[in-house]
């Protein structure tokens, strides 16, 4: 009711790679004209005709720096998804200021200006959608994931009261909670963890999957679905949840 029937636009943090590049060919897919941000237009350049070619979506791109800037065309955005890399793994008393105040910045605050930019527009339009990438450790803490592990319960809180803003003008927010994916994310902790511990690579890998009931990493695209399901008309009434995609592993409920 009251929706749009018109191609819809949907901006996508990270979209050159990743989870951000698996959202966007799913909703490019789904219909939508997609705009990807990124920080390296060249990636960029190349996401973007990689996925025109396989979906014929119209696809731009906007090279913004999501911790610090505000993207072009965030305002006609009928879906943002709110995505980019993480911080780098550290435990809690480990991390510095500085490590605190960039983590800030590209977790919370950066997502934050972009919701509050495109939502009164959405509003104004009728139908909206906000989808937040955020993790699991949102509901399972991983120690040497502390940044994550805390700003994200925060980000998690900011889009329930984001939902409740616009709720009765068709704009719903949500957030997508990814377990292991198969990623340069990914690749780059267990990296990280195997400089930390002296375990190889493969043996981090292994001991990180064996907690999988699912027995393996997402492939990128099983979150990207998530995402591009949250982003449809058909979700229209599954407003400030966390939905978790993480092949079983979270332990609660
Ligand atoms: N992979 C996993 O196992 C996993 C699990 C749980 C949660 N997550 C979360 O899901 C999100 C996406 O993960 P991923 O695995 O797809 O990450 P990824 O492989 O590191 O890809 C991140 C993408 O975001 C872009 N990006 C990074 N920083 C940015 C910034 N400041 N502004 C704009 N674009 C930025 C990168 O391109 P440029 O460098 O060119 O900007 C890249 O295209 C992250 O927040 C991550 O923490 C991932």
């Amino acid at each position: 009711m009251g929706e749009p029937v018109s191609r819809r636009t949907a901006l996508v943090g990270g979209g050159a790679s990743g989870i951000g590049f698996a959202t966007a060919e799913g909703l490019a897919r789904a219909g939508h004209d997609v705009v990807l941000v990124g920080r390296r237009p060249a990636a960029l350049d190349r996401a973007a005709a990689t996925l025109a070619e396989r979906t014929g979506a119209g696809i731009s791109t906007v090279v913004a720096d999501l911790a610090t800037d505000l993207p072009r065309l965030t305002t006609a955005a009928d879906v943002l998804v709110l995505n980019a890399g993480g911080p780098p793994p550290a435990r809690i008393l480990d991390v510095t200021d500085d490590g605190w105040q960039d983590a800030f910045e590209l977790l919370l605050r950066g997502p934050l200006r972009l919701a509050r930019a495109a939502l009164p527009a959405m509003a104004g339009r009728g139908f909206g959608r906000v989808v937040f990438v955020t993790s699991t450790v949102v509901r399972q803490p991983q120690p040497d994931l502390a940044t994550s592990v805390v700003l994200r319960a925060a980000v998690t809180s900011a889009a329930k009261l984001l939902a409740r803003e616009h709720a009765d003008r068709g704009v719903t927010v949500n957030c997508v909670a990814p377990g292991p994916t198969a990623t340069d994310r990914r690749h780059q902790i267990l990296a990280a963890r195997a400089g930390a511990t002296g375990a190889t690579y493969a043996e981090l890998d292994a001991a990180d999957v064996a907690t999988v009931p699912a027995g393996r990493a997402a492939r990128p695209e099983e979150v990207g679905a998530a995402v591009t399901f949250l982003a449809s008309a058909a979700a229209s009434y599954v407003n400030g949840t966390v939905l978790t995609v993480d092949g079983g592993r979270t332990e609660t409920p």
